[in-house]
């Protein structure tokens, strides 16, 4: 099970994730209609370029849109979640040692100490932000069990990575559950809603170029609309 599971079905899955989000990402700009956006994007290329930027990193820093300052607990459980979810897969030493055995390179290490505080962070965010879904009746009314199917893919990496690094019970059984929930959250990702790992920077993209473009991004020029 192991030398299927870190061979050939480490392959497939990677290959899915990285293949598909490329698919995804041509379909999405490629579904890009000006005439049915209402937005000029190729004829203010400054103008919406400076849109897009601003939009995707002020979305990345914490309280750095209206958005998440309406929603103070929800952005902070948010940040602690994705430190964790973006960076314990890419420089946790287990994982880098993994790649560098597989492709023959790997990203910077982080500190095991780092690793097991992000990892009980990410975890402890993720509770509350289950808890959240079932206590706020406007969050409760628009949850369907499809967004709990994604809140279990997302978690399931962590909680049975803890399982594995702190050896509760057999160590290869929670490292083979571990890679599995590993591998299936890498192939959900072009198919589900977890896309928005790489699609969130598409679609602010496309929103900072519309308010960089039309709602005011070139207020005081002659632009006609
Ligand atoms: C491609 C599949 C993956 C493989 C082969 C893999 C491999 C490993 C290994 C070898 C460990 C170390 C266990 C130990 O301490 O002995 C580990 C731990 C861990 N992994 Fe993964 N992993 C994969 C995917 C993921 C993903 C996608 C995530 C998160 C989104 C993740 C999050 C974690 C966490 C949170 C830990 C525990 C860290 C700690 O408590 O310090 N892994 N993984
Ligand atoms: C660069 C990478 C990523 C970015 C920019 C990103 C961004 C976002 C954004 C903007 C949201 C919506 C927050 C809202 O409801 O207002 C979100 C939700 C979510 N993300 Fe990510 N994300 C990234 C990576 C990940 C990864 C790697 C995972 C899983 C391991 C993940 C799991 C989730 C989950 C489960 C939610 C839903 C939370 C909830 O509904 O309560 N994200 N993400």
């Amino acid at each position: 099970m192991h030398e299927f599971l870190t061979g050939i079905f480490f392959w497939i899955a990677i290959s899915v994730c990285l293949v598909g989000m490329l698919v995804r990402f041509v379909l999405y700009f490629r579904g890009l209609n000006w005439q049915l956006d209402r937005v000029a994007y190729k004829a203010h290329p400054k103008a919406g370029l400076k849109g897009a930027w601003r939009s995707i990193y002020k979305w990345l820093i914490p309280y750095g849109t209206y958005g998440w300052r309406t929603q103070p607990a929800m952005a902070a459980a948010f940040f602690c979640f994705h430190i964790g979810a973006v960076c314990l897969p890419l420089f946790l030493a287990g994982h880098t040692m993994f790649l560098e055995s597989k492709v023959g390179f790997s990203l910077f290490t982080m500190s095991q100490g780092l690793a097991d505080f992000l990892t009980w962070l990410a975890v402890g965010s993720m509770v509350f932000l289950i808890l959240r879904r079932i206590v706020l009746p406007e969050v409760r009314i628009m949850t369907t069990v499809y967004d709990y199917f994604i809140l279990f893919i997302a978690l399931a990496p962590f909680v049975s990575g803890m399982m594995a690094r702190y050896q509760v019970g057999s160590y290869e059984f929670w490292l083979n559950m571990h890679i599995f929930f590993g591998e299936l959250l890498l192939i959900s990702i072009p198919f589900t809603k977890m896309s928005h790992v790489f699609l969130f920077f598409a679609s602010r993209a496309q929103l900072g170029m519309d308010f960089g473009i039309k709602r005011g991004g070139m207020k005081g020029t002659k632009m006609a609309w």
